[in-house]
């Protein structure tokens, strides 16, 4: 969502910032504003647009060194240079950056009005600048602590005062904030993006915790003042990683980095020898594992459909019920927790409010979550009881790719390892390993297809709606194939089970609406071939994605891609990746802004 970061130290504030929000872009983009300190006064630039627009507004050289700056998706009040942040109190002496929503904004915002205070934005945000000047009697952290108290909802704040130079605070509940030890300077925000050029050495932060900062020190506290000891981390991503190289788009290098974050996810995790995996993060022994009687997995967005097809395999192969659910929805729906349950959380940012509060609900009942996140030190991978970090590398394109292939991978590792202590025998292991480490090479094989799914994207990318059709495995990568087009190209796209359309989708077909079909090589393929003949006979044009060499797909489809032979568990990482291309191609085509999707955020920290 918003991205926030702030800095202390000797160099020129306002470039720090603005080099920062152009790494934290990705996490919202439709305003961005920067303030920062000089000679007890405060500059504030803000802009409706991208980070190159406030650029643009910000004069050359602009004295101040220590600031505070935001990019922002917008939740309450509209898109325009008012409602960026940061936003000021009535002296124009208190800035302040606000990742979150304060629920109770509204009874704030009269209070302080009845009071006095003008307002100038519609955001729910301004109302913590106007309270912190209520508070403050000369001394910022104390009336930051006193204003927190009164908040309702999330929020990742920066706060700096003119007459306190060199000095942000910063607080945090339920929105992500890291701290940068630099040498001389200091740097906060929502992720260490915004800092990995400078520093690498960082230190996170719980809910209910406030921090103080100058360019020399800091110093966190809890509510009540107690100090809190914290641990310094080391940021494991280079530099290099988040850059584009030679890609034109974020989105397509991540598609192609598959072939070496999917290995990534297996280093060091394959006992070879006794055809298992080695899953230490997983903080269980041998017979709590034998315990688990059920395994529930929750998340959002693609990480959900990674989880659904794990949940097919670990039913099929480990024989354990498996279900994969939304975390929206399970935080609401009061859940049973029951001895013997195991649960994942999925997300590769780890920070994803929706899962972080479903882990909660489920920890609170006693639930034993495992967390299978990308970024190190996020808040899912700290507050959960174990788990494993996929190593995809930085994601930055805000439509997520590699995440999904690497999430599966680390799943079917523990799919591998459940299967192996039951009634997997050490032949179907060893062909289990075998076939998850061809999946890359395999991967790298539909690359070489690249032009001829960027002419079908030509082809196809002014259809007004897509349906894309799978069954078994392949059903949820037909969901994540929709969602891909939906999100980069704005085509409206329904991801379906091919055996359901009969049961009411089918009435959209005609001859201007698309099918995708995922035809797998199993025993659902003759089945998924007559729900292609049953679009075809109304006349909807239909693509296969099926096997190298299916004859009778090629025939009865209008075009085809292809995807290499592989055992039919692993063909959900082949038949996602040409998706991901379609998807990519499409938007191309249509001049979208691919890496950044209007509307869009990574790390989606509002529910
Ligand atoms: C889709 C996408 C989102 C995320 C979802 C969950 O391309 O990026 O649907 O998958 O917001 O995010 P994480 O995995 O970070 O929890």
């Amino acid at each position: 969502m918003c991205g926030i970061i702030g800095y202390c130290g000797p160099r020129a504030a306002s470039d720090v910032l603005l080099d920062g929000l152009k790494r934290l872009e990705y996490r919202g983009y439709d305003s961005a504003g920067i303030s920062v300190g000089h000679n007890s006064s405060l500059k504030v630039f803000k802009k409706e647009g991208k980070i190159r627009v406030l650029r643009d507004a910000v004069p050359e050289g602009v004295d101040g060194q220590w600031g505070i700056g935001h990019t922002r998706w917008a939740t309450h009040g509209g898109v325009n240079d008012i409602n960026a942040h940061p936003h000021l109190d009535c002296t124009g002496k208190i800035a302040i950056c606000h990742n979150g929503i304060i629920e109770n904004y509204i009874a704030l915002k009269e209070k302080l009005i009845d009071e006095g205070h003008a307002f100038k934005s519609d955001t729910d945000s301004e109302v913590i600048a106007h309270l912190v000047e209520t508070f403050y009697e000369g001394d910022l952290e104390a009336a930051v602590k006193s204003t927190v108290s009164l908040l309702k909802g999330t929020y990742g704040i920066l706060v700096m005062h003119s007459d306190h130079q060199d000095l942000i605070i910063g607080a945090r509940n339920g929105s992500p904030m890291v701290l940068g030890l630099g040498d001389g300077e200091m740097f906060i925000a929502s992720d260490v993006s915004a800092m990995i050029a400078h520093t690498k050495q960082v230190v996170y932060f719980e809910d209910g915790e406030v921090v103080r900062l100058d360019r020399h020190a800091y110093s966190v506290t809890d509510m009540r003042n107690r100090p809190v000891d914290k641990k310094v981390d080391s940021i494991s991503w280079e530099l290099e990683e988040m850059e584009k190289g030679d890609y034109p788009f974020y989105m397509l290098k991540e598609i192609h980095e598959q072939v070496v974050s999917i290995p990534r996810a297996m280093s060091g995790r394959i006992d070879e020898d006794q055809a298992t995996a080695v899953l230490g993060g997983l903080n269980m022994s041998e017979m709590e594992l034998l315990g688990v009687k059920r395994v529930m997995i929750i998340a959002a967005g693609t990480s959900y459909y990674a989880g659904r097809v794990v949940a097919y395999l670990l039913e099929s192969l480990a024989r354990i019920p498996a279900v994969t659910e939304l975390a929206s929805e399970v935080r609401y729906r009061n859940p049973i927790v029951e001895e013997g349950t195991l649960y994942f959380a999925l997300s590769q940012s780890g920070e994803t409010l929706d899962t972080l509060m479903a882990i909660r609900e489920l920890q609170r009942k006693g639930g034993r979550v495992l967390g299978i996140c990308n970024v190190v030190g996020s808040t899912i991978a700290r507050e959960s009881n174990g788990g494993v970090y996929i190593h995809s590398g930085p994601e930055i394109a805000v439509a997520s790719t590699k995440a999904f292939t690497s999430q599966m991978t680390a799943l079917y590792l523990f799919v591998l390892k459940m299967a192996r202590m039951r009634h997997m025998a050490w032949p179907e292991g060893k062909k289990f390993i075998e076939g998850l480490q061809s999946v890359p090479e395999k991967i790298s094989r539909i690359f070489e297809q690249e032009d001829h799914i960027k002419t079908l994207a030509k082809k196809y990318h002014e259809a007004e709606s897509f349906l894309f059709l799978g069954r078994g495995l392949n059903y949820p990568v037909a969901l994540e194939g929709a969602l891909k087009l939906k999100e980069v190209a704005y085509i409206h796209a329904e991801g379906y089970s091919a055996a359901e359309i009969k049961h009411g989708p089918i009435a959209l077909i005609n001859e201007e609406t698309p099918s995708l079909f995922i035809v797998p090589d199993d025993h659902l393929r003759d089945k998924v071939l007559s729900n292609m003949k049953e679009i075809k006979a109304r006349k909807g044009p239909v693509i296969a994605l099926c096997v190298e060499g299916d004859k009778d797909a090629t025939d009865i489809a209008d075009d085809v891609m292809y995807v290499p032979k592989s055992e039919e568990i692993f063909h959900p990482f082949l038949s996602v990746v040409p998706l991901q291309l379609f998807a990519y191609h499409c938007a191309l085509e249509l001049g979208r802004d691919v890496d950044q999707p209007r509307n869009l955020a990574k790390s989606v920290t509002v529910e």
